[in-house]
């Protein structure tokens, strides 16, 4: 072998051995890439804690999931108090929140908003026993359990003479109406209807129309409007891959609307 082609061999090696560490450290930055998500994991079906594991489970905590693989990140959730949630993405302690917020004007001026993923409205609970609360109209003068710092929390509020009670959690809030020391609860529909069928069946009961129309967002900060994008993306994503409809029929038990 001459000498010009041993030297052409180990410059090949070389190379490709510079090549193949590149890779690797390409493959570790990436594999770095982490998604902090808070949510406010006490609101079955979206974002709850599995009662044997304590893993996080619910549709929020699948979808999230789903859109941290499109994207390429890791997700890793931090368990925090509802009314905390956008304090802590101001704060920069976290980088999303998905726990079934609605979109609101009132929010949209603090975070950026995903497009809409879930459709939900305000609906109240009662005893199973209790028959003058029929509809929004009966609540008034009523003692009312809301979640802080929710819709909830903002529509009780405008009920006249009604006198609103405020709980860190909505389970504290059903636990409240089942020791009678509330006439309602006033929450989301769909945490409603899996409170009742799941554990309250004999206790609680669904009553009236829906108060509000409202959509789920995901929110992220307002310095990063490329991860708001990137979001959107891959929730487009699993919407034309049908990934999305899998998670929803997961949860929900039917097609998406
Ligand atoms: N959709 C309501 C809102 O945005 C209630 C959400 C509460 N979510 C939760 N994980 N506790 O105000």
């Amino acid at each position: 072998m001459s000498k010009k082609v041993l030297a052409l061999i180990v410059l090949t090696a070389f190379a490709l051995a510079l090549g193949l560490a590149g890779c690797g450290s390409q493959q570790t930055a990436e594999q770095a890439k982490v998604l902090k998500v808070g949510m406010d994991a006490a609101f079955a079906p979206f974002e709850f804690q599995d009662d044997k594991s304590k893993d996080y489970t619910g549709f929020d905590v699948d979808l999230i999931n789903a859109i941290g693989k499109q994207m390429g990140y890791e997700v890793k959730i931090q368990n925090t108090g509802f009314d905390g949630l956008i304090p802590a993405l101001e704060a920069g302690n976290i980088d999303v929140i998905i726990s079934a917020m609605t979109i609101t004007e009132e929010r949209a001026k603090k975070v950026n908003f995903s497009k809409p993923y879930y459709k939900s409205g305000l609906s109240i609970v009662v005893k199973s026993d209790n028959n003058t609360i029929k509809g929004f109209k009966d609540l008034e003068g009523k003692q009312i359990a809301v979640q802080i710092g929710s819709t909830g929390a903002v529509e009780a509020k405008k009920i006249k003479d009604a006198k609103i009670r405020e709980f860190n959690t909505v389970p504290e809030a059903f636990l409240e109406l089942k020791a009678g020391g509330v006439d309602a609860v006033v929450n989301d529909l769909p945490v409603n209807d899996y409170y009742i069928a799941k554990s309250g069946a004999k206790d609680a009961k669904l009553v009236g129309d829906l108060l509000t129309a409202e959509d789920y967002g995901i929110a992220t900060t307002k310095k990063n409007a490329e991860l708001a994008q990137k979001i959107d993306k891959a929730l487009e994503e699993l919407k034309t891959n049908g990934e999305y409809a899998k998670i929803f029929e997961k949860w929900f038990g039917k097609k998406p609307q």
